[in-house]
């Protein structure tokens, strides 16, 4: 069953924020004076990861982010007693679970849901108790997708990662895995979002997905806001956004 045009939401992702300013281990550039800025520049939620290394969101950052923003938080977390704890003591919006190395620069894949099922279940379980909407990131597969469903998750995230690096006729073919795999996820009665690497120059063909519901995009517009300011960056990305579903 396709969809007809659903308003696409923009959750902004200030993990890089957090990064700048780890550098310098000061207070300055603020996450949440970048969420502001985001919220007032059209962005529908705010996105952060909690990394179990804490490279660039701390855990003041989600209690303030929790605490003072007016747009859903979106908190990205590894399934792991650690992480739902800061979860059930702060009550984000949302919480997407991720999978998590230490080694990694960026989440590289998506959740292995099922094979990690028997360890995913509690996990979604607590969250889903603690009023917290669960959402699993995964690569476009549809098992991964049939397992989401069955394990409770009422949303997933689709890992654009692979179709962001490819290019030519390998860039085509992980669009087309998007496309169905969203249509899937719809089918099944799934909320679809997507996000990891989007940029200007791939976000359209994405957006123009109208099976998926909401983008999270975080280090390209942190970086672009160092060219453009952060305001002029959202804005830009919810013009291509709003262009490429309309
Ligand atoms: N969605 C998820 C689940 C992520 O882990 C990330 C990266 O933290 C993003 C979206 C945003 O990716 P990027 O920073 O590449 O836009």
């Amino acid at each position: 069953m396709t969809t007809g045009k659903r308003k696409l939401r923009l959750g902004v992702n200030i993990d890089h924020v957090a990064t700048l300013r780890n550098a310098r281990g000061g207070r300055h550039p603020d996450p949440l004076r970048a969420a502001a800025i985001a919220a007032a520049a059209g962005a529908d939620g705010i996105t952060a990861h909690l990394r179990e290394d804490r490279r660039h969101i701390r855990d003041e950052d989600i209690a303030r982010l929790a605490r003072d923003i007016a747009l859903p938080l979106n908190l990205e977390m590894a399934a792991m007693p650690e992480m739902l704890a800061v979860a059930l003591a702060h009550k984000p919006h949302a919480a997407c679970l991720v999978p998590e190395k230490r080694s990694e620069v960026t989440t590289e894949g998506g959740l292995d849901v099922v094979g990690g099922r028997d360890h995913l279940a509690p996990a979604i379980r607590r969250l889903a108790e603690g009023g917290i909407r669960v959402s699993l990131f995964v690569d476009p597969d549809a098992p991964q997708l049939d397992m989401a469903r069955r394990l409770g998750a009422p949303v997933v995230e689709l890992h654009t990662g692979a179709y962001c690096e490819a290019a030519g006729a390998a860039r085509v073919r992980e669009l087309q895995r998007l496309v169905a795999a969203a249509a899937h996820a719809e089918a099944i009665g799934l909320e679809c979002h997507a996000g990891h690497g989007l940029g200007y120059d791939t976000v359209a063909p994405v957006a123009a997905i109208a099976a998926i519901v909401e983008l999270n995009i975080g280090h390209f517009l942190i970086g672009e806001a160092i060219f453009l300011g952060l305001d002029a960056a959202v804005k830009r990305m919810r013009a291509l956004m709003d262009e490429a579903r309309a």
